[in-house]
C-alpha cells in the first residue's frame, strides 16, 4: 500500500500526492487516457527492458551495438583529444566502453537520475580504467542540470545512444536537442543513435515479441500503479497491443481492458469503457533527412551518418552550431 492513499485510494491527511500519482491522474482522466513511458523503468520494469534487449525480434539493441563496434575508430575521430564524454540517461556502460576502446577521451559524465545505480557502474568504471575520470551526476537529463567543474575546460562531446530519442514526441526531441547543446557549451558535439523507419513487419515483431517479454514490460505499469499508488487494476482484463502508426511513424503501445472496469486513484474514479485503452508510449523511427531536419531545427548539423548493411539502425556525428541561451525549464 502507499504511504499516501488508505485503502480505498484517499488522500491521507497531511501527504502530497507524488509525482507520478500527479502524472497519472492528469494522463487517466484525458481522452483518451495516456501515461509517460518514464514509468515503465522501475527495478523490475528496468530488468524487463534488459530482457528486452537481448530477444531475437528486438533489433535495435544489437545493430546498434554492432555499428558501434564496427565503425567505432571512424565515429571516435569524432571526439577531440581530451575531451568529456557526457552520456545522456547512462544506463550499462557496454556502449562507451565500446567508444572507449579507440578514443582517448579524459573524462565520462554519465547523467542519469538512478543515483544509485550510476554510482555502482561509476565505480566498475574506475576499477577497469584507472586513468579515466569518472563524474556521474543524478539528474533528470531531460531537465537543465549543470556538468561537474572539472569539465569545464574540456571540449564536451554528448553520447545519447539507444534511440531514446525516438520515445521523444518530435517537438520534445528539438527541445532536447536545444537543451543538450546549451549544456555542453560552447563547440559542442554530440553522437546519436537513432532506430530508422524499415519494412512493418520488422518492427511490428519487435515491439510483439514471441516470448511475451515486451508484454510483460508495458504490463508491469499497472501492477507499478497498484503498488505505488494503491489503484486496484485488474491487471489480468488488460492486453498488451503494439502497432505501427504509418502517418505519424510511430510504433504505439496500449494496454487494453478487455472488460469495462472501475479505478480508484488519489481519492478519484476512473471508469474504464471495455475495450478502452491507455496509450503508454510512442516509439518514433526516423528516416535520415527527417533527422537531419530535427538536428537543424534544434542547432546542430549532422556532420556524418553510420548505419548497418540492412539500414537498420543509424549512429549520428553531430556539430552545434553555436550554443543557444540555456531555457529555463
Ligand atoms: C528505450 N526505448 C528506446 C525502447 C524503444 O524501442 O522505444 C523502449 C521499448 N519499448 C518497447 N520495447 C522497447
Amino acid at each position: 500500500m502507499n504511504a499516501h492513499v488508505d485503502a480505498r485510494g484517499w488522500p491521507q491527511p497531511n501527504s502530497r500526492p507524488s509525482p507520478f500519482a500527479l502524472d497519472a491522474l492528469e494522463g487517466l482522466t484525458q481522452t483518451p487516457k495516456r501515461l509517460s513511458p518514464k514509468y515503465f523503468y522501475d527495478a523490475t520494469g528496468s530488468d524487463l527492458f534488459e530482457q528486452i534487449t537481448r530477444l531475437p525480434e528486438y533489433y535495435p539493441t544489437r545493430t546498434e551495438l554492432g555499428i558501434l563496434r564496427e565503425r567505432g575508430r571512424e565515429i571516435t575521430a569524432f571526439i577531440p583529444k581530451g575531451a568529456a564524454l557526457v552520456e545522456f540517461g547512462a544506463g550499462a556502460t557496454t556502449k562507451m566502453r565500446l567508444l572507449l576502446e579507440h578514443s582517448a577521451f579524459a573524462a565520462y559524465v554519465p547523467v542519469d537520475i538512478s543515483g544509485e545505480f550510476l554510482h555502482s557502474q561509476a565505480a566498475r568504471l574506475r576499477a577497469d580504467y584507472p586513468t579515466l575520470a569518472v563524474y556521474p551526476v543524478a539528474a533528470d537529463f531531460t531537465r537543465a542540470f549543470a556538468l561537474p567543474a572539472e569539465v569545464a575546460s574540456m571540449p564536451k562531446v554528448g553520447f545519447f545512444p539507444g534511440s531514446t530519442l525516438g520515445n521523444f514526441e518530435p517537438d520534445d526531441a528539438a527541445q532536447f536537442l536545444r537543451k543538450a547543446a546549451a549544456i555542453l557549451g560552447q563547440g559542442a558535439r554530440l553522437i546519436l543513435g537513432v532506430d530508422l523507419e524499415k519494412d512493418e513487419r520488422i518492427l511490428h515483431d519487435a515491439y510483439n515479441d514471441a516470448a511475451g517479454v515486451t508484454a510483460k514490460f508495458n504490463l508491469n505499469l499497472l501492477a507499478r500503479m497498484n503498488r505505488e499508488l494503491g489503484t486496484d487494476f485488474d491487471a489480468s482484463a488488460f492486453d498488451h497491443r503494439a502497432i505501427y502508426n504509418r502517418t505519424e511513424h510511430r510504433i504505439e503501445m496500449h494496454l487494453r481492458s478487455r472488460k469495462a472496469q472501475k479505478i480508484s486513484l488519489c481519492g478519484r474514479t476512473i471508469m474504464f469503457a471495455s475495450g478502452e485503452s491507455i496509450h503508454t508510449e510512442n516509439s518514433y523511427k526516423y528516416s535520415i533527412p527527417r533527422l537531419h531536419k530535427l538536428a537543424r531545427s534544434a542547432g546542430w548539423t549532422l556532420s556524418q551518418s553510420w548505419t548497418d548493411a540492412q539500414a537498420m539502425f543509424s549512429v549520428h556525428a553531430l556539430v552545434a552550431d553555436r550554443p543557444p541561451p540555456l531555457a529555463a525549464d
